[in-house]
């Protein structure tokens, strides 16, 4: 795979696909812009190279139709005002009036598309819509770390028909610290899986069961943990229909002399919403009519004492229904934990990352991830379709 500096950009057109699917109010005003400022780098690496920026990207999913809702408009306008220049929003991706101005950019300047996802060829991958699309640029850059894991046309049709392709920097940043965190790791490495539900994690517990030292389980994932070895677990939110994959699992990881750290009490309470009624209690005497809804303080140092001694600490989902202020301090516990740890710290997903940004400990973190499913794709030991079309 070549890299960003191997591609003569001088007075090329370059397309550059960032992922820009940033929360929008309904004022039309981006309430997290981080992706857009991690993309920052690549774009003026091709300006400065005397690239042409064609920037792309979708926003949410608008099932193949133009909506003004989800129009780029105010990321062109958040773009114009990071780089210091006039980013122009074309009126589509493709087209007549989108060539003409493309073909108009000076060295050094930037244009961005409107959402890719306003036509269904993007979504299907369609050969036809990647050639259009592709007949804009001379190179070919991918930065979209977050939709990596999807076989779309702007990430997989589009480069097949470019030589001059490399990942931008944001996306190399993603995949070096995805090698030294999962494939090379300093060890011991201990991996920290939390969030609602095993059936999404299921693929990820199996491949890190064959890599990781430590396995940290919180979260309703654990009440499935809990639950499948006879643990009364309430009303909590747990799946049996995997009980028995859970315990296949469970001695797999002894068999493979893995330590395997369940929550030992609970923060528990009628529902996610309820204010007022969250108490802790051991996680062998979850009450009948309760829910586990948060890992309780014992928990806390339990983990804390367990991401100790690692070298490396890959964290991905939070350790309870967090929204709720009762039920959140298992979370920021852990990110205080591993914010405190002299390991190789890396976290992915969305819910996550907006937490340890709001407790403005991210420097504290060797690498957060800009990915969510991409990430949980690389978790799953997959290949990524876009780095596969970049090689
Ligand atoms: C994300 O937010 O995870 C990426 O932008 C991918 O979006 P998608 O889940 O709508 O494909």
């Amino acid at each position: 795979m070549k890299q960003l500096n191997d591609l003569d950009l001088n007075n090329k057109r370059v397309l550059i696909r960032a992922d820009f699917n940033v929360p929008i109010d309904e004022q039309g005003a981006i309430t997290d812009d981080n992706r857009i400022t991690q993309s920052i780098p690549t774009i003026k690496t091709v300006l400065e190279k005397g690239g042409k920026a064609v920037l792309m990207s979708h926003l949410g999913d608008p099932s193949g139709k133009p909506s003004s809702t989800d129009s780029l408009a105010p990321v062109a306008k958040k773009l114009s005002e990071l780089l210091g220049q006039d980013v122009a929003l074309a009126p589509s991706c493709i087209g007549a009036e989108v060539e003409s101005m493309v073909k108009k950019l000076e060295r050094g300047s930037a244009v961005l598309l409107e959402n890719l996802r306003f036509h269904p060829g993007e979504k299907a991958n369609d050969a036809t819509f990647g050639s259009q699309i592709a007949s804009l640029g001379e190179a070919y850059v991918n930065d979209a770390f977050a939709t990596a894991h999807r076989a779309h046309a702007s990430v997989v049709a589009v480069p097949k028909h470019f030589t001059q392709k490399a990942p931008g920097l944001l996306m190399q940043r993603e995949l070096d610290y995805y090698e030294k965190a999962l494939l090379h790791p300093k060890r011991p490495l201990c991996v920290v899986l939390g969030g609602s539900k095993v059936s999404t994690k299921l693929n990820a517990l199996i491949n890190i069961a064959n890599k990781t030292d430590k396995l940290i389980i919180g979260g309703a994932m654990a009440n499935t943990f809990l639950a499948a070895q006879g643990i009364q677990m309430g009303r909590s939110l747990y799946e049996t229909e995997l009980f028995p994959k859970v315990l296949e699992l469970l001695v797999t990881l002894a068999r493979k002399e893995c330590k395997v750290y369940l929550p030992v009490d609970f923060m528990v309470g009628p529902s996610p919403s309820a204010k007022g009624l969250a108490r802790a209690v051991p996680a062998l005497e979850v009450p009948p009519d309760t829910m586990a809804l948060d890992i309780g303080p014992a928990t806390s140092l339990l983990f804390r004492e367990a991401i100790h001694s690692a070298e490396t600490i890959v964290w991905n989902g939070p350790m309870g229904a967090f929204e709720n202020e009762e039920y959140s301090k298992g979370t920021t516990d852990m990110i205080e934990s591993i914010a405190g740890s002299h390991a190789l710290t890396v976290v992915g997903g969305g819910d996550t990352d907006a937490a340890i940004h709001h407790m403005q400990l991210g420097h504290k973190f060797s690498y957060i991830s800009t990915g969510g499913g991409a990430f949980l794709a690389l978790l799953e030991g997959k290949s990524l379709p876009a780095i596969d079309a970049l090689k």
